[in-house]
């Protein structure tokens, strides 16, 4: 009686998948920032805002569109991507995403300004936190430690502006200090610059970092409790599964052994209610109500159909010849019956839906399509899809089957009755579904154990 479906995912499956999904998806908005600010940055260059090295910009330039264009172009046009995680789940892939984020920080690193690195290397980091925390991390303190170097060094020799760096904002003492800068760098030059100026840069960076990490390593505690408590919540729910289905076989078990009928009818009307019920998911009318979750459970309520037989006497139940009306009157209460039980019985047990189709199932299964059934007289589709499937798998198997006051039908027979019925007792459109998979029907007959010996 398991409800879930073996395509479905489980909780702890959902979570990591969403976090996942959520970091991939910030990735990308990352990406897309960072390659609008590479090119803003061009086009300054290009109109000759910026007073950046053309010999620099041009190839990083070339490098960095490539780079940051490929990887949103590969996740924009497989559509799985954005559904399931299937592309970031590629080693490969992932690598060229980081390496191209990092690629387009080292760019911007150069080219603008190593505050705009930091700002822009965090949210990066915090969507990366998910998957590749502890690597990531390192990756980017290694990194930062080599660009910010490079960039204040490029700035020395290339005169890259990293302050004032828009023309018409530099005064003529800053123009000239610019210009000295073009100057070719000594020794000393190199070791002030170092300790006045990238040495403090850097101790401020790696406090960041350290923050970054703080952070990072709260949200992935947060993460892995969420997932701790759903697998608990998930255990929890299949042991409560599993003691409902042993209580529901021994029902089950009590309503056989009670019933003239025998084991076999239940298993055989629950397959066929199956049966039915896939061949009518082929067809336009029924696609969108019976999905493979409301199939499974159709299956699965079937064996309950007769529960209400419990409070029938036995000497009602197991007589042996036909039964008076007014015994057929005692008889037919199973059905009200039913639905009253598994309500009473079941209510804090299954959930809601399945719980409905079984009560359905156990009131209904009586019913004819004119109307003429019982208990409530109801007539064509004011009887639930799940009862009228069930109403033909019941009185098909009671004809295959062998009762005390009658010798089985063959399959054959069985089916010309039940066709003749259609539209009268059954749903006519069922019934011309059904006829589709007669053979079927007519093997599940010819195969069962209690009828072996009954020629088809
Ligand atoms: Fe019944």
């Amino acid at each position: 009686m398991n409800k879930n479906s073996p395509s479905e995912l489980t909780q702890t499956e959902s979570v990591y998948l969403s976090a996942a999904k959520d970091a991939n998806r910030t990735n990308l908005y990352c990406l897309a920032v960072l390659a609008s600010l590479a090119v803003i940055s061009t086009i300054f260059n290009l109109i000759g805002i910026f007073s950046i090295q053309r010999a620099v910009m041009y190839p990083s330039m070339m490098v960095c569109f490539t780079t940051f264009v490929l990887p949103i172009a590969i996740y924009l046009i497989n559509d799985k991507a954005m559904k399931r995680d299937s592309v970031l789940q590629k080693k490969w892939f992932r690598n060229v995403i980081i390496t191209c984020a990092f690629v387009g920080i080292g760019f911007i690193c150069v080219t603008l300004s190593f505050h705009a690195t930091i700002l822009l290397a965090i949210p990066p980091l915090m969507a990366a936190q998910y998957r590749y925390r502890k690597k990531l991390f390192f990756v980017v303190f290694i990194l930062t430690l080599v660009l910010v170097p490079v960039s204040i060094y490029g700035s020395f020799f290339f005169g890259t502006p990293d302050r004032n760096f828009i023309k018409g904002m530099l005064t003529e003492e800053e123009s000239l200090i610019l210009a000295n800068r073009l100057k070719i760098a000594t020794p000393k030059r190199m070791l002030d610059l170092f300790t006045h100026y990238t040495l403090p840069i850097q101790l401020g960076i790696l406090a960041v970092l350290v923050l970054v990490r703080m952070i990072i390593f709260r949200n992935g505690k947060m993460i892995e409790t969420q997932i701790a408590l759903s697998e608990k919540v998930r255990e929890e729910m299949e042991q409560k599964n599993e003691i409902h289905d042993k209580i529901l076989n021994v029902l089950v078990n009590l309503i056989e052994t009670r019933d003239v009928n025998t084991g076999e009818h239940v298993t055989r009307t629950k397959k066929l209610v199956g049966m039915i019920a896939r061949a009518l998911q082929k067809e336009d009318k029924y696609k969108s109500v019976l999905t493979d979750e409301t199939v499974i459970r159709m299956e699965n309520a079937a064996p309950l159909h007769d529960v209400g037989k419990i409070v029938v006497s036995d000497t009602i139940l197991l007589k042996p010849a036909k039964l008076t009306a007014d015994e057929f009157d005692k008889m037919k209460i199973h059905t009200t019956k039913g639905g009253e039980l598994l309500d009473r019985l079941f209510s804090d047990m299954y959930d809601e839906e399945f719980l409905q189709t079984a009560k359905d199932i156990a009131r209904y299964h009586h019913e004819r399509w004119d109307g003429k059934g019982y208990p409530n007289g109801l007539s064509g589709e004011e009887i639930p899809l799940c009862a009228r499937i069930m109403a033909i798998a019941d009185v098909y198997d009671a004809l295959i089957s062998s009762r005390v006051y009658k010798p089985p039908l063959s399959a054959e027979e069985a089916f010309d009755i039940m066709l003749s019925d259609s539209g009268t007792h059954f749903d006519p459109d069922i019934m011309r579904v059904v006829v589709t998979i007669k053979d079927d029907l007519f093997a599940l007959a010819n195969n069962s154990a209690d009828r072996r010996n009954i020629s088809a």
